[in-house]
């Protein structure tokens, strides 16, 4: 892929994801007018970059081409939401999931069911209509909606054992397994305490 042909691929994408987080912001203003109750901690966005395309196409054993992108990556487009709790994470995905114009194309629920590394987060594809002069097609954007402490488990692990293989392997699993409950106990209790003070 030459470096016009991965410009010109992105750009509905970004689009696509400039949409997305243009409805995340009116979602979080309309849930009220106190900054205390916005349901958003943090939003963060990126395109996945020419290097990272071409790494994951490799992977899949398929060719380079801007097309086999287009047909095999969901997560070109990427929005990482961060929120306080849970019941955030649930309320916001519904309302953008009732959005009529968006389409569902992928869900994957590893909040009611961790990764057996104790990774939790809910992740959402939905496809987003980019409009042109002669005609709509859908562009797919990945959601990874989180909580503080799920994206604080995460960022830890991906920096200690995505990259490098640990050397014991099994004793960080299960530690990382146990901290990923450890901080899902401590952040029921905020959202007890939160509750509470409504
Ligand atoms: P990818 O090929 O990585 O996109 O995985 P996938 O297509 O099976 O999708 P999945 O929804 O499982 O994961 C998508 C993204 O979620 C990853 O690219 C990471 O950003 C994040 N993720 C998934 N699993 C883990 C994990 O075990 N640890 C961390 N830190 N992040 C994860
Ligand atoms: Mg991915």
């Amino acid at each position: 892929m030459t470096k016009e042909q991965y410009y010109a691929l992105i750009h509905p994408y970004s689009d696509a994801a400039s949409l997305v987080l243009a409805r995340l912001d009116v979602l979080n203003h309309q849930a009220g007018d106190q900054e205390e109750s916005r349901p958003i901690h943090g939003i963060s966005s990126r395109i996945k970059d020419k290097a990272s395309i071409e790494q994951k196409l490799k992977k899949k054993h398929a060719g380079e081409s801007p097309e086999d992108a287009k047909a095999l990556l969901h997560d070109i487009a990427g929005i990482r939401v961060i929120c306080f709790f849970e019941r955030d994470i649930r309320h916001l995905a519904d309302c953008l999931k009732k959005q009529s114009d968006l389409i569902i194309i992928k869900e994957k629920d590893y909040i009611n069911t961790p990764k057996s590394n104790g990774y939790r987060s809910y992740h959402l594809i939905l496809g987003v209509p980019i409009y042109y002069m002669d005609g709509m097609e859908y562009y797919p954007v990945e959601i990874q909606f989180r909580t503080i402490s799920m994206d604080f488990w995460a960022a830890m692990e991906h920096r200690i054992c995505y990259k490098n293989q640990p050397f014991n392997e099994m004793e960080m699993r299960s530690a990382f397994r146990q901290y990923s409950e450890i901080l899902e106990g401590m952040e029921k209790s905020f959202e007890v305490y939160s509750e509470n003070n409504r």
